[in-house]
C-alpha cells in the first residue's frame, strides 16, 4: 500500500510506478539520506517534536538499516519509488509505529535537497584530490623539461619559440582554476535545506541551525522555498566539470596530435596505448582521444539540467527528479578521466630533439630578428617588414633565418652585424623572454613555485 493511499481510490498504474520511480538511481544516496534521517530525528527529539525515546528507536532503526544495506543485505522496491521512501518504509516494517513519527516536520522536498547536497559535497573534495595529483605530474615534467625547446603555435602554426616545461605550467594554471571554481561551489553550496518542509516549512519548533550543524553545513538555507526549489549548487558543480573536462580535453587534443607521425614531439607509453585489430604499424592514443569524446557527455549532463531547470516554477517539481542521473554520470566521468590521463602524462616520454628540429626549421625566431634590429634602434614597424623579407627569401632558396649568409641579411638591411646568429640562436630566444608569466628558466620556475605552493596549501 502507498503512504498516500488515503487520498486514493486507485493503484498506481503499473506504468506509472516504473517511470515515476528513482530508485534505480537514487539509491546511492542512502549514506546521506539516512545521515539526514537521523540528524533531524536526533532533532525532533530534542526539541521535544517526539519523545527521546522515539527519537533513539528510529535512529537506532536507520543505523541498523545502512549497515544492513553495506552488507549487501537490502533490497529496494521499486513500489517505495524513491531512496527516502524506500528507507522510511523499511524503518517501520522494523521498528514499527514510532517509524511513523520520522517525516514529521519534513518532506520528501527538503530531504531530497539536503541528500543531494551532502552526495555533491562529499565529492568535489575527491575530484579536487585528482586534480592536485595532475598537479603534481605537471610540476615534474615541467620541471625535467626547462630547456625543451619547442615551438609554441598560434592558428597551429609555429609562432614563437617556448619550452615544454613552459608549456606544461600554462595547463597547470588552467587546472588551478578548476580547483579553485570547485571549492567555490563547495563553499556556496554549504548551506543546509533541511527543514525547508514541502516548501513553507512548518509550525513545528524545529533547530534548522541543530541539524545544518549536525551535517556539517555551516548555516541552515535562508529561504524554505528558494531551499527546494534550487539545484544551482549542481548546475555549478557541472559548469565547473564541464570547464575542467574542456581543459583536459584541450590538453588531449594536444597529445593526440604530438604521438602523430607528423609531430612525434611526445611517445606515449605502451601501457597507455593502444593497437589496431588490422594495421601492425598502429599506436593509438585512444585514452586521450576517450578524454576528448567524454568531454561532450558532461557538457550534455550541464545543458541537461539547464534545460529541466529553465521553466520552473517555484517550488519543488517532479522534473527536479532528473537532476540525479546527470550530476552522478558527470562526477563519474570526471573521476574516471582525471586519474588515467594523469597516469598517461606521467609516463609520456618526450622527444626533445624532435621539438628541437621543429622550432629550428619554422621561422619561429623571426619575432626574435625583428627584435634584434629593434634593439639596434630601428623602430619595430620597419624591423618588421625588414624580416618579412628575408623570410620570404629563406622559403625561396629553401633556407632558415640560422643558416642565411651575412651578405643576404645585409643586402635587405645593413643593421644586420654577424651577432645576428647568436640573437637567432633558439636557447637564446627562450632565455631572453624573461617577463614574468615567459618561456625564459628562471621565468618557469617563478610559475612552478606559485603551484607548488598552491598545491602544498591544499
Ligand atoms: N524522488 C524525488 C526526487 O528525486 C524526491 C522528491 C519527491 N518529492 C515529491 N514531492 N514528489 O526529486
Amino acid at each position: 500500500m502507498k503512504l498516500w493511499a488515503g487520498r486514493f481510490q486507485k493503484e498506481t498504474d503499473t506504468l506509472v510506478n516504473d517511470f515515476n520511480s528513482s530508485i534505480s538511481f537514487d539509491a546511492r544516496m542512502y549514506k546521506e539520506d539516512i545521515a539526514g534521517s537521523v540528524a533531524h530525528a536526533a532533532m525532533l527529539g530534542k526539541q521535544g517534536i517526539i519523545e527521546a525515546h522515539e527519537a533513539e528507536k528510529i535512529i537506532g532503526g536507520l543505523q541498523a538499516i545502512l549497515a544492513d544495506i553495506e552488507g549487501g543485505r537490502v533490497e529496494f522496491s521499486l513500489e517505495n519509488e524513491d531512496i527516502h521512501m524506500n528507507i522510511e518504509t523499511m524503518l517501520t516494517q522494523r521498528i514499527g509505529d514510532t517509524g511513523k513519527r520520522l517525516h514529521t516536520a519534513r518532506s520528501r522536498n527538503d530531504q531530497v535537497a539536503v541528500d543531494f547536497r551532502l552526495f555533491v559535497k562529499e565529492e568535489i573534495p575527491q575530484m579536487i584530490a585528482q586534480v592536485l595529483d595532475l598537479e603534481r605530474v605537471l610540476i615534474q615534467k615541467a620541471k625535467a623539461n626547462l630547456e625543451t625547446v619547442m615551438p609554441g603555435y598560434t592558428h597551429l602554426q609555429r609562432a614563437q619559440p617556448t619550452t615544454f616545461g613552459h608549456y606544461m605550467m600554462a595547463y597547470a594554471n588552467m587546472l588551478k582554476r578548476d580547483v579553485t571554481r570547485l571549492e567555490d561551489c563547495l563553499e556556496r553550496m554549504d548551506e543546509c535545506p533541511l527543514g525547508a518542509g514541502a516548501l513553507a516549512a512548518s509550525t513545528y519548533p524545529v533547530d534548522r541551525f541543530a541539524t545544518a550543524a549536525a551535517l556539517g553545513f555551516r548555516k541552515p538555507t535562508d529561504n524554505s522555498m528558494d531551499s527546494v526549489s534550487d539545484r544551482d549548487f549542481a548546475i555549478e558543480l557541472l559548469s565547473a566539470c564541464s570547464i575542467l573536462m574542456m581543459h583536459l580535453s584541450r590538453f588531449s587534443e594536444e597529445i593526440i596530435l604530438w604521438c602523430s607521425w607528423e609531430f612525434k614531439y611526445v611517445e606515449l607509453d605502451d601501457a597507455y596505448s593502444t593497437g589496431s585489430s588490422i594495421m601492425p604499424q598502429k599506436k593509438n592514443p585512444d585514452v586521450a582521444e576517450l578524454v576528448r569524446g567524454k568531454t561532450g557527455r558532461v557538457y550534455g549532463s550541464l545543458v541537461t539540467l539547464l534545460t529541466v531547470m529553465k521553466g520552473l516554477p517555484l517550488a519543488y517539481n517532479k522534473d527536479m527528479q532528473e537532476d540525479k542521473e546527470c550530476v552522478f554520470d558527470a562526477i563519474d566521468t570526471v573521476k574516471m578521466c582525471l586519474p588515467v590521463f594523469t597516469a598517461m602524462l606521467d609516463t609520456l616520454t618526450v622527444k626533445e630533439k624532435n621539438m628541437h628540429r621543429a622550432a629550428a626549421g619554422g621561422f619561429i625566431n623571426a619575432t626574435d630578428c625583428a627584435d634584434y634590429l629593434v634593439k639596434k634602434g630601428m623602430p619595430f614597424r620597419e624591423a618588421y617588414m625588414i624580416v618579412g623579407r628575408l623570410v620570404n627569401m629563406c622559403i625561396k632558396t629553401g633556407e632558415t633565418l640560422d643558416t642565411l649568409p651575412l651578405k643576404d641579411f645585409r643586402s635587405v638591411s645593413g643593421v644586420f652585424d654577424a651577432d645576428v646568429y647568436q640573437a637567432l640562436e633558439l636557447k637564446t630566444c627562450v632565455n631572453g623572454r624573461k617577463v614574468y608569466g615567459g618561456p625564459a628558466k628562471e621565468a618557469v620556475e617563478r610559475q612552478i613555485e606559485a603551484i607548488e605552493q598552491f598545491v602544498r596549501e591544499r
